[in-house]
């Protein structure tokens, strides 16, 4: 028998993780069914045979580099516990600065808003929590990402969002939204990065695009003239060297007040406009 402290040290021998120790933590506490902080309650538990078998699996998984979120099928976006599957991206931290920025910009407690590229349904659902009274579109490509967002709204009881496959605009009928939101794929195919981490095990759907990575985000701010009402305003996420070209594309397109905002790290990640 095995106990949770010495199931914990094994995370010494976990490759390819710069969180080794929490990644470990948290499988453990996954296979449990306990908040991280019990396993240092009970350091001498000793995990049933099942439960053994169970963490030895996912502890492998990890080691050869599968997300953690994929492993526990959760990960928690402003405090909403989403699932997560291969089907999409798992939400990052930095994204809640766009749902920041859309509650600084629109403080209304009735809106439109439109969430392209859903995934999880991270975006809709987090600005959902905050504004009950906010009407939100979440358009999604995947079929499989669609189902996900559909299965996140129904856990959390978000019944102001309506989510819809659509290849962006395209299954959107025309209407007039106040904000339109996306977190698009940014990525040039050729980026290294694309070989690290988390990312090799998200579907390139969710993280390339074409021309440098801006393709879509172009096709987005310029279709967005016709969705968005007068004043209404476009935000979207972008990758940190990208600012300049995406205040270009916007400015292009016919957007006014652009501006790009750094996030706590000090890079310029996403740009407002205004029609
Ligand atoms: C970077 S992920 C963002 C997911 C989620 N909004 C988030 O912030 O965690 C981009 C999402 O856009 C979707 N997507 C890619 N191309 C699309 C298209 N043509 N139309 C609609 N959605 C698309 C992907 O499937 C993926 O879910």
């Amino acid at each position: 028998m095995t106990t949770v402290k010495q199931n914990l040290a094994r995370s010494a021998g976990l490759a390819d993780s710069d969180t080794a120790r929490l990644d470990t933590e948290i499988l453990l506490g996954h296979i449990l069914g306990r908040p991280r902080t019990w396993l240092y309650t009970w350091p001498e538990y000793e995990l049933s045979e099942a439960e053994q078998v169970e963490f030895d699996a996912l502890f492998e998984r990890r080691n050869n580099g599968e997300p953690v979120a994929h492993l526990t099928g959760t990960r928690e976006f402003w405090s909403l516990p989403l699932k997560v599957d291969p089907s999409t991206l798992i939400p990052r931290p930095e994204t809640e600065l766009l749902v920041e920025t859309a509650l600084e910009l629109c403080p209304q407690e009735t809106l439109r808003a439109l969430d392209l590229g859903t995934g999880t349904g991270a975006i809709a659902l987090a600005l959902a929590s905050e504004k009950p009274g906010w009407r939100i579109v979440a358009a999604e490509k995947s079929a499989e990402a669609v189902a996900l967002a559909e299965e996140n709204r129904r856990a959390l009881k978000l019944d102001k969002v309506q989510i819809l496959r659509s290849d962006w605009f395209a299954q959107i009928p025309p209407q007039q939204f106040d904000l339109i939101l996306s977190n698009p794929p940014y990525i040039d195919a050729a980026d290294p990065h694309l070989e690290e981490g988390d990312v090799r095990f998200e579907p390139r759907l969710a993280l390339v695009a074409a021309r440098e990575g801006l393709a879509d985000i172009e096709w987005i701010a310029q279709k967005s003239i016709e969705y968005l009402r007068p004043a209404g305003w476009l935000i979207v996420e972008h990758g940190w060297q990208q600012a300049e070209a995406v205040r270009e594309i916007f400015a292009a397109a016919g957007l006014n007040s652009i501006e790009s905002r750094k996030d706590y790290s000090g890079w310029e990640r996403l740009t407002i406009g205004r029609k």
